[in-house]
């Protein structure tokens, strides 16, 4: 079942958060972290590596995974998820790229690019953590709402909801109709599950986690199922 700690706000959630982080990779330095984007992570990530940089951590071993991208668009659009990892993290931190997982979403054949993230995941074996974060309508990655959900890496056909992703509006993106993710499997096979729970409209889901119940139909309800799982609360935004 996830651990529900209540943070004031955003930013305690999110210095709570990179507090976690930071311990992981000091204690871990060959640490394999799965990275979600989007705001939920947002000032998680800038406070972690402005304390990375401040005290001199070695991350210098540390492997990161893209969770989710949108299919069509060029790595280098300001609404893609590389964009946005790029300039948060691998940039910043001056990550090499043998050090850091990905799918690209343009111009490549997606399923060959689910099969290549899937043989590198099984080359590095236990992943540490995945940070996380929650759709508008329950999903994580790139799991939408559905009947059945995939294990492994996949594309998708984005929800009308995700369609209107902030990321993807504010750059004047309104017409990507598909995406690619890792699968709940490789997200629950985490040994540390770090979900953020922040952000407007979101009420509904927060409500069916806390039902204690697993639906399909709400992906983030299957992160009860995992063993070790946190998930941090910005109750600002969730009343
Ligand atoms: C996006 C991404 C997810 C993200 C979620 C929440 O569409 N696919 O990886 O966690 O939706 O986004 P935000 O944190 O911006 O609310």
């Amino acid at each position: 079942m996830l651990n529900m700690i209540e943070c004031e706000n955003y930013r305690e959630m999110s210095s709570r958060c990179a507090e976690e982080l930071l311990l992981l990779v000091e204690r871990n330095p060959r640490a394999k972290i799965i990275l979600a984007t989007g705001n939920s992570p947002l000032l998680t990530y800038r406070l972690f590596v402005k304390e990375i940089i401040h005290k001199q951590i070695n991350i210098s071993e540390v492997t990161w995974i893209k969770l989710d991208e949108w299919a069509g668009l060029p790595e280098e659009n300001p609404a893609t998820y590389e964009y946005f990892i790029n300039k948060e993290i691998l940039s910043p931190l001056n990550i090499k790229k043998d050090k850091y997982i990905t799918f690209g979403g343009k111009g490549k054949n997606i399923n060959q690019e689910c099969e290549k993230v899937e043989n590198l995941l099984g080359e590095i074996g236990k992943i540490d953590a995945a940070v996380v974060g929650i759709g508008r309508n329950g999903h994580i990655g790139l799991n939408e709402p559905a009947k059945e959900l995939n294990i492994g890496a996949h594309c998708v056909k984005l929800d009308t909801i995700t369609k209107t992703h902030k990321m993807l509006t504010s750059s004047g993106e309104h017409h990507v109709e598909y995406g690619i993710t890792l699968g709940l499997d490789q997200i629950l096979s985490a040994e540390r599950l770090i979900v953020l729970a922040t952000g407007e409209g979101k009420q509904n889901v927060y409500k069916k986690m806390t039902e204690r119940k697993i639906l399909t139909e709400v992906p983030a309800t299957m992160l009860h199922l995992h063993r070790n799982a946190v998930c941090y609360v910005d109750v600002s935004s969730t009343k």
